[in-house]
This record gives C-alpha cells, structure tokens and sequence, in this order.
C-alpha cells in the first residue's frame, strides 16, 4: 500500500493523532529525502520496534549555511514515496518551508554543548537549525520512538540532549551507518561526486579503519591515531575540515585513548567541492 501523505501540520497532527488513539505505537524517521538504503535501514528499525513507521521528508532550510547548498540538495519526492511503500512506512509527512515557517515564525531551539566543536564549528547555526526542526516534528507527531543514524554522530548527540533537556519522553533509538560495498558511508551528498572524486572517498573510511586497528594495537596516544587519518585523506588528495577523537558521548577531545572508555574518530574532509562526513567507534 502506498503511504499517506499529508502536507500540513494539521493534517499529520490528525493522522497521528488517530494512529495513538488506535492505541498504535509511532515511530518517527525524519529526513531530508532523496532516500538510499541508510535512510531505508532506518525505516526497517522503527517497523521493527512500532506498529506504524512515520518518514518526514522536508529539506530544512534553516540547518543551511549562507554558503551552503540548500537550492542543489537532491530532491525526487516521486521516488521517495516508492522507496517508502517498499519500506513498509504507513505515513510520509512532506510539508513545504511555507508550512514549517510561517511569516513570524521566530522559535529556535539551542542546545549548547554537544553543538559546538566539530560540525558545529565549521556550519555555525546548523545544529540549532536542526535541532528546532526536530522539535516542531516531535511535538507535531508525537511519536514514542524516534529513529536516527549514527552517520550523522553529532547529530545524533544533539537530539539525544534535546530530548532530555525538553523532556519529550522519546526512545531515541541509533542505528550503524549503512556502507557502500567499497565502505564509503551512503549519503545523499554522495550524489555531488564525479566518478574521478568517488575513490578518493574512501580515503575517510580507511583513515576511521586505520586509527581503530592502532587502538586495538595498543596505540594511546590520540595524534598518532589522528595522524593515521590525515595521511589517508592527504594520499587522496582529500582537505581534512576536521579529524578528531572524542568521548563518545559528551563530545569532548580526548588526548588519550583508554580502551575503558568509549571514544569516537570523526572525521570530515573536502573531496573537491563535495564535503563528506564519517565516524567510527575505536573501543571494542
Ligand atoms: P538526512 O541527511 O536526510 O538523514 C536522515 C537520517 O538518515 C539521519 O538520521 C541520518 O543520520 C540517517 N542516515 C543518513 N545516511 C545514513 C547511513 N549511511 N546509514 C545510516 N543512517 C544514515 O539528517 C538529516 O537528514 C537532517 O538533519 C534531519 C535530522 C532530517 C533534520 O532536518
């Protein structure tokens, strides 16, 4: 069956709204559409864990910088909703920018720490951007659960804060990046690299690989991990944007790595005009 698509606040507040009163557990997996099999694996995990599987689509112009390329993100709605029948989701919320910002509109949501350093530093805004945009759907939908990719780490951290802090009451629920055959973590932003730019890619994930095949070496110290990576995007020709070992959940530099405590490499670099983004936990 086709989903059911609203295209207003209201309408997805009835729908969901019934669903609940049904006594149907919800869960919600937003994204910015132009759907691959990341975005699909997501949809898979909250069929899995609720009764109805609800996908927003919306490219969300205010997690955009100035510079950024909001007016070239991908978009193909058409195939979206094929892709989320095949997924099983019962419901695709696609509203326009008019819809989620109104004239006036002049609500943001901050949430500070986990925000800074990182992506944070590079796109100033775009986590406050997300993070409103994430709050307009939770309280809009109202879901129990909430699914998330662990491509997007920081991401990830964010809506976990914001969750707490707010008190939504939602299972925020991650899942691991879905690759390429080759490794390279699916992105709708890989669509953007010419086929002389696709090998280079990879150099992200080899780099991740390589500093977590040191740490199981035995390595300590984080600039020798650091370092691994930056030689993988420098032999690329790949300009690093950052690469960095943190405490897995607070986000926070490590200048140690302690097999005892979680730390995550994140990585970010240029491939030409293209920026990719990539993580991978070092302990275990
Ligand atoms: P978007 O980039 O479309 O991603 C939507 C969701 O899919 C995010 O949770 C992201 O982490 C996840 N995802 C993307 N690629 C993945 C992969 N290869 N494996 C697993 N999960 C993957 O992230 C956003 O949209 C937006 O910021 C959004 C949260 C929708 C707010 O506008």
């Amino acid at each position: 069956m086709p989903p059911d698509v609203v295209r207003t606040t209201d309408e997805c507040r009835r729908w969901t709204e019934g669903a609940r009163l049904a006594g149907r557990k919800l869960a919600l997996i937003p994204t910015m559409g132009y759907l691959h099999q990341g975005h699909l694996a997501l949809i898979a995990e909250g069929r899995a864990r609720a009764d109805v599987a609800a996908v927003s689509i919306f490219v969300n112009p205010i997690q955009f910088g100035p510079r950024e390329d909001l007016s070239r993100y991908p978009r193909d709605l058409e195939g979206d909703l094929e892709k989320c029948e095949r997924a099983g989701a019962e419901l695709v919320f696609a509203p326009t920018p008019e819809e989620m910002y109104p004239q006036g509109f002049q609500t943001f949501v901050e949430v500070t720490e986990v925000s800074r350093g990182l992506c944070g530093d590079v796109r100033p805004g775009h986590f406050r951007g997300v993070a409103t945009v994430v709050s307009k759907l939770f309280t809009v939908v109202r879901p129990q659960l909430a699914v998330f990719g662990e491509k997007d780490y920081q991401q990830l951290q964010v809506i976990r804060a914001l969750n707490r802090d707010l008190g939504f009451g939602i299972e925020i629920v991650g899942v691991p990046t879905v690759r390429e055959p080759d490794g390279l973590a699916m992105s709708s932003r890989n669509a953007y690299l010419s086929a002389a730019e696709r090998p280079r890619a990879l150099s992200l994930w080899r780099g991740l690989q390589a500093a977590r095949a040191l740490a199981r070496q035995g390595v300590r110290d984080v600039r020798e991990l650091t370092n691994a990576i930056r030689r993988e995007l420098e032999a690329a020709n790949v300009r690093p944007d950052y690469v960095e070992v943190v405490d897995a959940t607070s986000l926070v530099p490590l200048s140690r790595f302690e097999p005892e405590q979680p730390a995550r490499a994140l990585v970010a670099g240029y491939v030409g005009q293209t920026r990719l983004i990539d993580n991978l936990a070092l302990n275990g």
